[in-house]
Parts: structure tokens; sequence; C-alpha cells
């Protein structure tokens, strides 16, 4: 049954009760029953896929605060506040059911929000400019930005601001001019704390990180400031994992720390290239190399590239950065990055064609995965949807499956000719000429592909963007098999 995000929903719960606090003559009397109810009043400003998640936890964990998601996305919220959430994470339906309505709320009312609160995270997406200076490489910051000023506007008390969000290093500093442009009363502290979550993980990540960066201004309050947020995490994280910085080192390790990983996907998407020319087989080299412990195991999976809302949009964010300081080679190296991983894609569609006889112009392609990744339903900047593009570019019909993202899918190519959704795989494969394997998602694995190769066209051909599969199986029923990095195998 849908919850109602009363804002002054106070609940009595016995184990709350304990946490009341003195010094609450001054305050109205929402504020006072709300003080005496909880030791701290938690805001997120941005209800997406780090906001939710990540407040979520801290209501859980910390059901002596009070957690408070605000959204200008209505219909987001609707469903926060539904048993239909708005974004897929595995884990986190129970955490919401547990929390929601004890001491976890969601709202769009941003004005009252910001006024009883404490301790706000802004958490609002920072996407890649699309207009104007820097369009197709800064951040954009035109969301950040606002919610400085809805702070400012909405603030009657002290509090402390918080940088979920991935920002351009040195944001902090914008941010502290324009909350104290009205002058120091109410005082505000800016701190930065990065999220490194990953989507399909959240919760675990969330659970237990492996770090908690703290970033502040080098100041008494700042550190004072630090110290209340810290004891947010201190509740479950062990305090050795958690981190403090200088705030120019926590806003620009966010950045750095996705630039590091996206370089490890393209590094061994690049050497794949050269394992096809060569009969070497990219996950043997990067099994051989992972196992030095100075190199390590992950982040060597080769595949059609990385995706997501970040990796990319993070990366270029640093090559603007860097080039606004002059520093060319800097940005030419890690745009060299993102290059590589275009070149993946192009390399996975080109492929495609010159196999299928050089045309698949008209040809039916089932479509395994369009999440940018497994365990998400979301599809922002996900690899499957850049080939499946180009496959249409070329005149192909796609037949697209996905266990979770077929929602996101249907608006992201609403109105696009020449593609089908589908629930069933089998269905979807019926006089198919080829599969195409996009998303690594664990229940494509377990496919009968002996079912979905009797009912496509011959010769039947399977491209694994993922190196998901069983090859010398599904060579065995009959396929031509085509992974990346790996010799193919093709039926005389
Ligand atoms: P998102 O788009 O899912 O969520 C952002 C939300 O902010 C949206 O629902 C939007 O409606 C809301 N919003 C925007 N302006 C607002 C305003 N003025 N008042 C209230 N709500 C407002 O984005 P996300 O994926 O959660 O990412 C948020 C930030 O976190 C980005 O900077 C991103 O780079 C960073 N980040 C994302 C991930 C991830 O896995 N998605 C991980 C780490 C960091
Ligand atoms: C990534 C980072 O892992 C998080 O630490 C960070 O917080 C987040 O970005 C962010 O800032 O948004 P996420 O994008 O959710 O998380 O997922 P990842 O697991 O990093 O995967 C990103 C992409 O790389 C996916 O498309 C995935 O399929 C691909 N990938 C990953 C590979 O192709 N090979 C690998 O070995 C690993």
């Amino acid at each position: 049954m849908p919850l109602t995000a009363g804002h002054l929903g106070v609940v009595h719960d016995p184990e709350v009760e304990g946490t009341a606090r003195s010094g609450i003559c001054c305050l109205n009397e929402g504020d006072r029953r709300l003080k005496m109810e909880f030791e701290k009043r938690i805001l997120c400003i941005g209800a997406g896929y780090v906001g939710g998640p990540t407040m979520a936890v801290i209501a859980d964990k910390c059901p002596q605060y009070r957690v408070e998601l605000v959204d200008i996305n209505e219909e987001r919220i609707r469903r926060w506040n539904s048993e239909d959430l708005p974004i897929y994470e595995p884990g986190l339906d129970e955490i919401v059911r547990r929390a929601r309505g004890r001491n976890l709320f969601f709202t769009t009312e941003v004005a009252t929000a910001i006024e009883h609160s404490d301790i706000i995270f802004v958490s609002v997406n920072t996407p890649t400019k699309a207009f104007g200076q820097g369009a197709g490489q800064a951040a954009d910051l035109q969301y950040w930005e606002k919610t400085a000023y809805q702070i400012l506007k909405h603030s009657h008390s002290d509090k402390i601001v918080v940088e979920k969000s991935t920002l351009p290093v040195r944001t902090a500093e914008a941010m502290q001019r324009i909350l104290h442009s009205r002058g120091t009363s109410p005082r505000f502290d800016v701190l930065s704390n990065p999220e490194f979550l990953a989507e399909g993980t959240a919760v675990e990540n969330l659970l237990q990180p492996d770090r908690v960066l703290v970033g502040c201004m080098n100041t008494e309050s700042g550190h004072k400031a630090c110290d209340q947020l810290e004891a947010i995490y201190a509740n479950w994280v062990d305090r050795s994992r958690i981190i403090r910085t200088n705030i120019w080192s926590a806003e620009l390790s966010k950045l750095v720390a996705n630039a590091f990983l996206a370089q490890r996907i393209s590094a061994i998407n690049s050497i794949s290239a050269l394992c096809e020319k060569t009969e070497a087989d990219v996950d043997e080299v990067a099994h051989s190399i992972g196992l030095d412990s100075r190199i390590g195991k992950k982040f060597l999976k080769a595949g059609i590239g990385f995706g997501g809302s970040c990796f990319k949009k993070d990366i270029l964010n640093l090559v603007y950065i860097c080039r606004q300081h002059g520093l060319d080679e800097v940005a030419d190296f890690w745009e060299r990055v993102v290059e590589i991983n275009e070149y993946q894609q192009s390399r996975f569609v080109a492929n495609m064609i010159s196999e299928m006889f050089n045309t698949i112009a008209g040809k039916s392609i089932l479509v395994l995965g369009f999440a940018f990744k497994a365990d998400t339903g979301d599809t922002r900047e996900s690899p499957a949807a850049q080939v499946c593009r180009r496959l249409l570019e070329e005149h192909a019909q796609l037949r697209l499956c996905d266990p979770k993202a077929l929602e996101n899918a249907r608006k992201e190519l609403i109105g696009v000719q020449g593609v089908s959704f589908h629930e069933d795989p089998y269905e979807a494969a019926e006089n198919v000429h080829a599969v195409a394997l996009l998303t690594d998602w664990q229940c494509y694995r377990e496919l009968d592909y002996a079912k979905v190769f009797d009912r496509m066209e011959k010769p039947a051909f399977l491209f694994d963007g993922r190196n998901l599969l069983d090859h010398r199986r599904l060579f065995e029923i009959g396929f031509n098999v085509y992974p990346v990095g790996k010799s193919p195998l093709r039926q005389l």
C-alpha cells in the first residue's frame, strides 16, 4: 500500500525514544518534536541511484536519525513510497521496507525538508554539459547550483552540507561562496563525501565499503563538521576505513578513481584486439597478469566496453579540467581511455557485419541484455545501446530481451524503427539469424542454447560481447561463435 511522506510524521519507537536531546527550547513545535524523537535530521537532495540506496542504508543502520529524501521528480518519489521502487538494486527492497515510515521518508517538499534538517547531502545529477562552453566534456552544474540556492533560501539554522554528487575539483569553494553570500549566519560547513558504490552491488558496497572518504576545509569548524559526518558512518563502518583528506583531494579522488577503473577496462580491451590477431586468449592473458598482486585481477574483463552514467562523463570532466589548467598532454592521455572504449564497440559491430557475409540489412538479431551491466535496470550510456544503434543503422531488425531493463529500453528507443521488446528469449529467438549477448546477466549464461539454436535460421551466429558463455559447448551445438579477444569458432 502506498505510504504518505508526512514531514512531521514522527514515530514512537522505543529504540529511538532514548535518543532525545536537550537544547530544544528555541525551536518551533514541529522542530521540537523532531529533535526529541531523533538525534540528527539528515536530508538528501536527489533521490536517484546514489541518494536512494545511500540514505536507505543510513536509515536502516541508524534508527536514531531521521532520514529524508527529497526530489523534484514527483514520479520518482511516488515510486519510492510504493512497493514498486524506481530503481532495481539487489537487497534494496527489504532495507527500504524496514526503514520507510519509521525513520526514512520520501518527499517533494524541498523547502520544509531543508528547513528541518541538520545535515544535507546533495546527490543531484551532474551530467556532461550538452551546450555552450565545454559542451560534451565539462560537468553540467545547473542542478547542483540550484540546490545550493535552495539550501540558502530555506535555511534558518546552521547546517552541514555534504557533496555526494561527483563534482569537478574545487566545486566546494563555489558552494561555500553561494551559501555565505548573505552573511555568516546561519553558518554552513561544506564537506566532500564522494560515493564509490557500483550499481548492482550498491547495498553490499554501502554496507561494507572499501573506504569512506570525507574531505573538509582545514578549519576548526570544518573538522568539527567532519567529526559529525564520520560519526554517522561509524555506526556500521570500522573507523579504520573512514579516511579524512583535504576537501580538494576528496573531490579529485572521486574523478580519479573512476578514471583508473575505466582505464583498466580500456587497457584490457585494447589487448583483446591484439589477441584476436594472434590467437592469444584475452581471458588467459587477464588471468595471468592479474595474479601479480601489483596488478590485481579485478576490472580486467574484456568485452564491448564500459558504460554507465559515470565513467565516460567523469573522465571527460577530468580531461576538461586538465585542459583548463593547460595540461594538454595529461588530458590527451585520459581522453584515449574513452576513445578506446568507442573503438571496442565499433570493432564488435564491424566484426558482426563481416562475419555475417558483409550485410545484416533485414536480418533479425536476438539481443540478450540492454542494461549497462548485470543486476541493474539502468541503461544510461549502456554499451549495449551503442551497439544496438549501430546495428539499426545497418538496417538490422532487433529483438531485445533484458530481465530488468526493458522498461528503460522502451523509453530510450521510443519511436525507433526495427526494434521489438521481449520477455521470453526463446520466443524471441524464432527465425533470428544471430544472437548478440551484450549484458553479462547470469540468466543468459543459463539459457538452453540448444533450444535457441533450433529456432534460429542457419547458419546460426552467436556474438558473445561479454565472454560470458561456454564457447566450446555452443560450437558443439552448431553455432558459429565469436567471443571478444579470442579466436572465433566457425563451423565449416
Ligand atoms: P540520478 O539522476 O539517478 O539522481 C539524481 C536525482 O536528483 C534525480 O532524481 C533528479 O530529479 C534529482 N534532482 C535534480 N535537481 C534537483 C533539485 N534541485 N532538487 C531535488 N532533486 C533534484 O543520478 P545518480 O546516478 O544518483 O547520480 C547522482 C550523482 O552521484 C552524480 O553526480 C553521479 O556522478 C554520482 N554518482 C553516481 C553513481 C551511480 O552509480 N549512479 C555512483 C557514484 C556517484
Ligand atoms: C562505477 C564504479 O565502479 C563505482 O565505484 C563508482 O562509484 C560508479 O562508477 C560511479 O561513480 O557512478 P558502475 O558504473 O555502477 O560503478 O559499475 P561498474 O561495475 O564499475 O561497471 C562499469 C562498466 O564497466 C559496466 O558497463 C561494466 O560492464 C564494465 N566493466 C566492468 C567491464 O567491461 N569490465 C570489467 O572488468 C569491469
